[in-house]
């Protein structure tokens, strides 16, 4: 597996298991479990995807230990501000039976809260609860802001970020400040699987568009969270570190861009 290294040491799974609306908890549960057996180490989830008690039940049960997994999760909007975030990592703790958090992020940038939300964090990540801190849906304004208020930088912008949204100055950007841009929804949520251009590149390379998406993210040294129910997809998408995709093929899937957001859009939040 290749690993990122954020800002502050700490090293990450290139590739990660995103886990927002798999399903009810025993279909969640199977679909974590199979991520842990095709071998993911790395598990996205957020108190808003109401998961993270399934997510703590397959990790305490497994024979690994620990901190052989990097656990992501994130305050939601509603529970922002200082003490909010305080009580709201307390409960992602209780839920995930852990006593820390491996990558905690700010969910989205709530306004008039999330400097707020980040001093608490700070604060966690200094005592060690929390071992890294990033934030989600962020655009250079609101990091610019961030890194003006705070001496500690955010380690992740997690975002949407595939060919059709190929964020190229936020990227830049997240770069120059040694901030890796995680990219959610890197399948586009499945909406492109039938482009000419994958469908092509699929051929070519005798991979899916699926492994054509995440090795285009993989290449450009991003962090990838796709989701998978099943087995056989969630072990297709784990299987992308053993192809290469040529530069004029990055170049071509990267001017696919048309601004297309599958999710919400934090542009113009002040
Ligand atoms: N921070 C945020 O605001 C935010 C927002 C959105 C997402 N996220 C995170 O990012 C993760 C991934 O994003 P996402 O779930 O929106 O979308 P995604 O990973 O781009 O796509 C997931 C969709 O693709 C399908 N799929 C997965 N692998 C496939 C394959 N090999 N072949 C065909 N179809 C396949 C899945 O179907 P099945 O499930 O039926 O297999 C599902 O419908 C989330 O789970 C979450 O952890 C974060």
């Amino acid at each position: 597996m290749n690993t990122l290294e954020l800002n502050n040491g700490l090293r990450i799974d290139q590739l990660g298991f995103g886990t927002a609306d798999i399903g009810d908890d025993e279909i969640t549960k199977n679909a974590v479990q199979s991520a842990i057996d095709v071998g993911y180490r790395r598990i996205d989830t957020a108190s808003y995807y109401d998961n993270e008690h399934v997510i703590g039940e397959v990790i305490s049960n497994s024979d690994l230990p620990r901190e052989e997994f990097t656990i992501a999760t994130k305050v939601w909007n509603s529970d922002q501000g200082y003490d909010g975030t305080l009580n709201s990592i307390q409960t992602s703790m209780r839920k995930l039976k852990t006593d820390y958090i491996d990558i905690f992020l700010l969910h989205w940038p709530v306004p008039n809260k999330r400097l707020k939300s980040w001093k608490a964090m700070e604060e966690l990540y200094e005592s060690g609860t929390l071992k890294a801190i990033g934030v989600s849906n962020f655009t250079i304004d609101h990091l610019e802001e961030l890194i003006q208020h705070s001496p500690v930088p955010p380690v992740i912008n997690q975002v949407e970020f595939h060919p059709f949204l190929f964020q190229s100055e936020l990227l830049k950007y997240c770069n120059s400040k040694d901030i890796i841009l995680e990219a959610y929804s890197p399948l586009v949520v499945g909406k492109k699987f039938n482009h000419p251009l994958l469908q092509k590149l699929s051929e070519t390379y005798n991979k899916t568009p699926a492994q054509i998406l995440l090795r285009w993210g993989i290449q450009l040294e991003i962090s990838v969270i796709p989701k998978a129910s099943s087995f056989s997809r969630i072990q297709e998408n784990f299987y992308i570190f053993d192809f290469n995709i040529e530069s004029e093929d990055m170049t071509d899937l990267s001017s696919l861009h048309e601004d297309l957001r599958t999710n919400w859009d934090p542009t113009g939040v002040k």
